[in-house]
């Protein structure tokens, strides 16, 4: 079966994970601190801390807010689950607005329908990887936590996606462009919200043993100051980011020249609508390969996934779940849970992959 998503493991993230074993070094440790720098510099970022998944790095984003208790969130409801949940686990209510049918990301319109007398913050998700225009959300003066999940290589007006709006997430999940198997991590505008993470990440103590106790007598006692879960990162997983974050642009151009080549070869197939490239001042990172298929969606995966392909929704829209009781009527996201489809996309694709993928795309009959 050819997978939808997939990750480009090798000798490199062998070797920096033998060194860690050999080390005797796996939780979190001088990786940790060498990953945080060094995917700060990429990406020219006030400052990074790496945490154990995006989901977690969500649920922190929303808290180094410091929203009034009860607030509303903006959040896009073609998007993973953890989006939502974050605002909920912080105390917050989420009010999904609509994308739209191109980008498949929130746009100003889009938010500004969805605005209430509670709405405190804005969140923008960059789908697939296309940017969204953070740069006309600060038109509403609100907080934006932007979800650069999908984003790790992506640019608005050469500036790196995460660090646009006031802070700014990433996940390194087993799938991601940058993979680390379970992984995440945190940018802020403030370099204080981004230190705040570090004192947050580990249950709310500030400061290990020797670190936090006053007296250096009583090593053990530490000081807390939040209730917070833990979501610290280890080494083996910042081991294998290493490997990953020196071969990124490696990667990157082989999702982008799949890309393309799905971008020529689908082009006159008047059934499927090609998911939108990036603008002149943007970059994409190529993250999921997103089509609308005008008509029948799920006998084409059907179809697909009889030739060995895996196919996925990215995603069922959250207004639709009934756990958040949402009331909203949002015809893109719903128009998309009938019509998109990712076909498969990432640097483990053979040619052979893409031309069987292609040919069987080609043979389709609506
Ligand atoms: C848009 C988006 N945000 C956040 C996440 C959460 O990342 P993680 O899987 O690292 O928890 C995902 C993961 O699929 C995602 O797709």
């Amino acid at each position: 079966m050819i997978n939808v998503f997939g990750s480009l493991m090798g000798p490199e993230e062998l070797a920096e994970v033998k060194s860690s074993l050999e080390a005797q070094w796996i939780g979190i440790g001088p990786k940790t601190a060498r990953f945080e720098a060094a995917f700060a510099e990429r990406l020219r970022l006030p400052g990074f801390t790496l945490l154990d998944s995006g989901s977690n790095a969500l649920h922190m984003a929303i808290k180094l807010l410091d929203l009034p208790p009860g607030s509303d969130v903006i959040v896009p409801s073609f998007t993973w689950i953890a989006c939502a949940h974050a605002v909920v686990l912080c105390g917050h209510r989420p009010v999904f607005c609509d994308v739209d049918l191109d980008t498949h990301n929130l746009t100003l319109k889009t938010v500004e329908k969805a605005l209430t007398k509670k709405t405190k913050a804005v969140m923008a998700v960059h789908y697939a990887g296309l940017p969204a225009r953070i740069d006309a959300l600060k038109k509403l003066r609100l907080p934006i936590v932007e979800d650069a999940a999908h984003a790790v290589d992506s640019r608005l007006k050469g500036t790196a996606c995460g660090s646009l709006g006031d802070v700014g997430i990433f996940s390194f999940d087993a799938v991601k462009n940058l993979a680390m198997g379970e992984g995440g991590g945190l940018t802020a505008k403030d370099p204080k919200r981004i230190a705040r993470a570090r004192q947050l990440r580990y249950c709310g103590i500030g400061k290990s043993g020797f670190e936090a106790s006053a007296s250096k007598a009583r090593w053990w006692e530490y000081s807390v100051t939040d209730f917070f879960p833990k979501m610290l990162p280890s080494d083996i997983a910042a081991s294998i980011g290493l490997a990953q974050l020196r071969k990124l642009d490696r990667m990157q151009g082989r999702r982008k020249a799949i890309w393309e080549v799905y971008q020529a070869e689908f082009a006159g197939l008047p059934w499927l609508t090609r998911p939108q490239d990036a603008p002149k001042d943007a970059r994409h990172s190529y993250f999921t390969y997103c089509v609308r298929v005008a008509a029948r969606r799920d006998a084409f995966a059907k179809f697909l996934y009889d030739k060995g392909i895996y196919t996925t929704l990215r995603y069922h829209p959250l207004h639709l779940n009934p756990i958040y009781g949402s009331k909203a009527k949002l015809p893109n996201c719903e128009r998309l849970n009938e019509e998109a489809l990712s076909l498969p996309l990432h640097p483990g694709l053979s040619q052979e992959d893409v031309e069987t993928i292609v040919a069987a795309v080609r043979a389709w009959k609506p």
